[in-house]
């Protein structure tokens, strides 16, 4: 009797308590300066995203907005932050697993959050996760970049079950968006072809961009895109996420509209789990890349801008800091050099005012000296027919003529002519059972396995160590993984795309600590490798191997939604039809290099490019470090125009080309300036004049901020004058 009464009460108690934790709705709010993206707990303890937009003035509201909504959503979780698989949800998850007991169901509940501040910008939202059947946890991790809008999110696993879980999907991040209809721009390309947008409305259903290449992941597909909402959004105008993953490797991003009525878009992006399902050990964390994304309610252009402040502050190395201008000899003399090439290419260096020669592919292999793409990746000591002096005589024949000295490697790769191959058939990916497939005449080595990780290494480590004045790497990448078995992984085989990248970034991580800030190009068999996951080593990227400018004009602009000037490698080559001085002007925003026979320049051509070069350093501060404009669109007008302003709006530079061959094609109407201040004075010149001919826009003039952003000035493009550049300068 008295048992009984006991158990009641205590079941009264417990179902008293489960009521008051149910009325617990926990509202988290994620801000930044302008943006909130907003959480909050069901009933149930289902962690929701119910709030992405403008920053709310009295942030007591957030927690009224869920209510606002009526999706008929039978399953509870649409809109959940991390939605797991196998109990209410479905829709696309953003994890599945199967548990250590087989079950492949996963529930999340909200156990607590923390905000650390990391300083005065940057903080970090961390909130726990639990599934209530089971030891097994996620945490989901917001950095957020207060100033910039800019937040980086991904998610901690963790379990403590009694044995192996497989981690089949397991997403970086899970967002919800809401809105009267989502536009998405995502790219596509191919080598020499990169970057090319594509813009639709998302309809219902998934549509998904990935990749499944292993390495240089971009080539077909980069994880860069823009959500628009409400309307496409324009440069200056409309609601947008902008996003990438951070994440050299594999990676999907799927972007679900969901039934009516609620027409949510879920986002969910990570690493990809195409034949990539994860074995995690009890105790034993998986932490997933970052998904980084910016919103703005005031279009691409101011986006883009807090995207470029952000990579700048926090993720390039040395993003507020300098560059160097090079000369490299790829297209110059490809394989065939020596040394007596190279002193006269040194010299050249000097003679057109660069920093610093580059010594592209070809330098390395003796058994099977490189001297074609099919032989030597590998071996990377000094062709002794070519260099019998090796690089350190370079190094120093390049301080003799006042310029550095830079080289170039590829070293994840092997041809299978060359020693490393038949000394080590065991650090390379490939499947012994089937015949060898090769891209580009290479294989790619097994990053997984730290003695091939030490070897990558070691490439690095003997060149910096034989050679201490070694001024710049280039670092190629031009297989992707075809045949993908790992001898060292054993029976985890479908580890190998995630820890492929992992091993990858371990070796960086050593490369920058013992090089911490020695310039790096991450270069992949042109633009096949651009994220944040690995800029975040480098101080510059290859954007493509096309470097005709006209071109280069569309690829640029369009990496340019992503990444900031200082990082763009842009060398003057001899594609395209152009001449120099649209070539150099079209090199100019960003970093600019030259990839050209200089002997080969007229009198005229080289008097040009020092005086460009001397003109770049009058302005490349703001190239590099200013905000970036992008005033005319190349695909929808006749010429390009695009400007930089420096952080005092002291100083701009403004860039226009022509990419219309068609009869009368030029600008009729002036170009309207942006970023300046209205209230101060500008006189405007054009520079990167060609020796013997007269600017195209008076040179004499000064005119208002204001004048210059409402009414603007008129380049001038034609056939006759195919780009312009001005400067400009705030009188005082
Ligand atoms: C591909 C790169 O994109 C080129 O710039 C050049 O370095 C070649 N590889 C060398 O093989």
């Amino acid at each position: 009797m008295k048992k009984t009464y006991l158990t009641r009460l205590l079941t009264i108690c417990l179902v008293a308590a489960g009521l008051f934790v149910k009325a617990q709705i926990v509202t988290i709010p994620v801000e930044t300066q302008h943006n909130a993206l907003v959480l909050q707990t069901d009933a149930q303890k289902n962690l929701k995203m119910v709030y992405f937009g403008a920053k709310l003035n009295d942030a007591q509201e957030y927690a009224q907005i869920a209510k606002m909504y009526n999706p008929n959503d039978d399953s509870g979780v649409l809109d959940d932050a991390y939605t797991p698989s196998g109990s209410a949800n479905l829709a696309e998850p953003a994890i599945t697993v199967t548990h250590a007991d087989g079950s492949k169901s996963l529930d999340l509940h909200y156990i607590s959050h923390n905000v650390s501040k990391i300083d005065d910008n940057v903080s970090l939202l961390t909130v726990i996760l639990k599934d209530p059947a089971y030891p097994f946890e996620v945490k989901l991790c917001y950095k957020t970049f207060f100033k910039e809008d800019v937040t980086e999110q991904w998610s901690v696993i963790i379990h403590n079950e009694k044995g192996v879980v497989t981690l089949n999907k397991f997403a970086s991040a899970n967002l919800n968006l809401k809105a009267d209809g989502f536009w998405l721009k995502q790219y596509h390309g191919n080598w020499a072809l990169e970057m090319r947008p594509e813009e639709s409305k998302l309809t219902h259903g998934i549509k998904t961009i990935d990749s499944k290449l292993g390495t240089r992941a971009n080539l077909y597909q980069p994880s860069m895109f823009t959500v628009s909402m409400d309307k496409p959004a324009t440069e200056d105008e409309g609601k947008v996420l902008l996003g990438a993953m951070e994440w050299s490797g594999n990676f999907r991003e799927d972007f679900e509209l969901s039934p009516e009525p609620s027409n949510y878009l879920r986002l969910i992006a990570g690493i990809n789990n195409a034949a990539a399902e994860y074995h995690l050990k009890p105790g034993q964390e998986f932490v997933t890349p970052a998904l980084v994304y910016t919103y703005s309610s005031r279009g691409t252009g101011d986006a883009s801008r807090n995207m470029h402040r952000w990579a700048r502050k926090y993720k390039l190395v040395d993003g507020e800091g300098q560059r160097l201008t090079l000369l490299n000899n790829w297209e110059a003399t490809y394989f065939d050099f020596n040394e007596t090439k190279l002193a006269q290419l040194l010299k050249d260096t000097k003679k057109l005012g660069t920093d610093l020669f580059l010594l592209d592919d070809g330098w390395f292999g003796n058994s099977h000296p490189r001297n074609a793409d099919n032989a030597g990746l590998g071996d990377w000591q000094e062709n002794k027919l070519k260099l019998p002096n090796g690089i350190g005589w370079l190094v120093k024949e390049a301080q003799a003529n006042g310029v550095k000295f830079g080289i170039w490697i590829e070293p994840e790769m092997v041809n299978p002519a060359s020693d490393l191959y038949k000394t080590h058939p065991d650090w390379i990916i490939k499947e012994s059972g089937r015949p060898e497939k090769y891209f580009r005449n290479q294989l790619v080595l097994d990053l997984t396995n730290p003695k091939v990780q030490d070897f990558v290494f070691g490439v690095v480590d003997n060149l910096f160590t034989k050679n201490p004045d070694l001024a710049y790497i280039k670092w190629d990448c031009n297989a992707v993984i075809y045949n993908a078995h790992s001898q060292y992984l054993k029976k985890d085989q479908s580890h190998l795309y995630t820890d492929y990248v992992r091993g990858l970034y371990k070796v960086l991580d050593r490369v920058r600590a013992k090089y911490p800030k020695v310039p790096l190009m991450l270069c992949s068999g042109g633009g096949g490798r651009v994220d944040y996951g690995a800029l975040k080593y480098f101080t510059e990227y290859w954007p493509s191997d096309n470097t005709d400018p006209l071109e280069r004009i569309f690829i640029q602009w369009e990496y340019s939604y992503f990444f900031p000037a200082i990082a763009s490698s842009n060398h003057v080559t001899d594609w395209g039809r152009q001449p120099i001085k649209f070539r150099v002007d079209v090199a100019m925003m960003g970093k600019i290099g030259f990839d050209i026979v200089v002997s080969k320049l007229s009198e005229k051509e080289l008097a040009f490019c020092r005086q460009a070069l001397t003109n770049y350093d009058g302005v490349k501060d703001v190239i590099w470090h200013g905000d970036q404009y992008r005033l005319q669109n190349p695909w929808t007008n006749d010429a390009a125009s695009l400007m930089y302003v420096n952080d005092a709006r002291s100083k701009a530079v403004v860039f226009n080309y022509l990419v219309n061959n068609r009869y009368g094609a030029g600008t009729k109407v002036p170009i309207r300036f942006k970023g300046l201040d209205a209230q101060k004075k500008y006189s405007v010149k054009e520079i990167n004049l060609y020796p013997g001919s007269k600017p195209v826009v008076d040179n004499n003039l000064v005119y208002t901020g204001d004048f210059l952003m409402n009414v603007g000035i008129n380049p001038q493009i034609s056939a006759y004058h195919t780009s312009v550049v001005m400067q400009l300068d705030a009188m005082n």
